[in-house]
């Protein structure tokens, strides 16, 4: 058996801990440019929320020692910083590859998902759900699942944000009372652009006259196509949505002042 790398472990402690057995843990994905985390005391703070609502204890002076040092000693390196906080009191510290970038703008269609409310607030490992959202847009013929609750309000992606520019030519994003994320891009472009929290249904999200995705990974991401309604993308807002993010990257990860000597972590499978 020992011989079998697809086994994870054999009745040792690991193979019997709540996180793999049970997805019972937190976790956050902070990205790295050039080495300099973005947003880290945010991706920390929200780590704090979700232990405090998963009743997980947050080794949070630890945890930041921890990440110090492995900042240190990755250099400068474009990469995702992954942080995984067991049931077992096990810290997981992983730099992994960015997403690959996408090459053209998303096709998004519509997947009913309906959030675990007791949930609200934790970025939590339980990801099953949101992993096969994106297979069945896949298997659809799509990039990308929009998810939507049973109401027709359209919520999120499985892991970003949603935007959408109503007729009126304002840019808007659900409100977190939907039960969604508290996404850190979408705080930040809140903090950056006019934006209105409204909820969206998917006759609104049929309508726009653009959408794009947010996240710590894919930044800003334009959507080309919501089910059959085409969108020209990227349009105007999401332009500007990504200009203004991009610029308080760079300034928050002291792009200048940075060696242009730039390593990106690849994948090696
Ligand atoms: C469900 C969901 N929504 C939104 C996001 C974007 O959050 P952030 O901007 O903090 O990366 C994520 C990120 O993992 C997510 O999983």
């Amino acid at each position: 058996l020992r011989r079998r790398k697809d086994l994870f472990a054999c009745g040792g402690n690991d193979s019997r801990n709540p996180a793999v057995l049970r997805g019972d843990g937190a976790f956050e994905a902070i990205r790295l440019y050039r080495g300099r985390p973005f947003a880290l005391d945010e991706h920390l703070e929200r780590l704090g929320r979700t232990c405090h609502a998963l009743r997980l204890e947050n080794p949070a002076r630890l945890l930041r020692e921890e990440v110090d040092c492995l900042l240190r000693a990755a250099g400068a390196v474009d990469c995702c910083l992954r942080i995984v906080l067991t049931r077992a009191g096990r810290r997981i510290l992983l730099l992994e590859p960015l997403p690959a970038p996408r090459e053209r703008p998303l096709r998004v269609c519509f997947v009913t998902y309906e959030p675990t409310h007791v949930l609200d607030g934790a970025k939590s490992l339980s990801y099953a759900a949101n992993m096969l959202a994106t297979r069945l847009a896949i298997e659809r013929g799509f990039d990308e699942a929009l998810l939507t609750n049973r109401d027709g309000h359209v919520l999120e992606a499985p892991r970003e944000s949603f935007f959408w520019v109503g007729a009126d030519g304002r840019l808007r994003t659900p409100p977190l009372n939907e039960h969604i994320l508290a996404s850190i891009t979408r705080q930040k472009l809140l903090e950056l652009l006019e934006v209105e929290q409204q909820v969206c249904l998917r006759r609104d999200a049929l309508s726009c006259s653009e959408a794009f995705l947010a996240s710590t990974g894919f930044e800003v991401d334009p959507i080309g196509a919501i089910e059959d309604h085409a969108l020209a993308a990227p349009g105007p807002l999401t332009r500007r949505a990504r200009a203004a993010f991009d610029a308080l990257v760079r300034e928050q990860t002291d792009q200048d002042a940075v060696d242009p000597g730039r390593r990106r972590i690849t994948t090696t499978t």
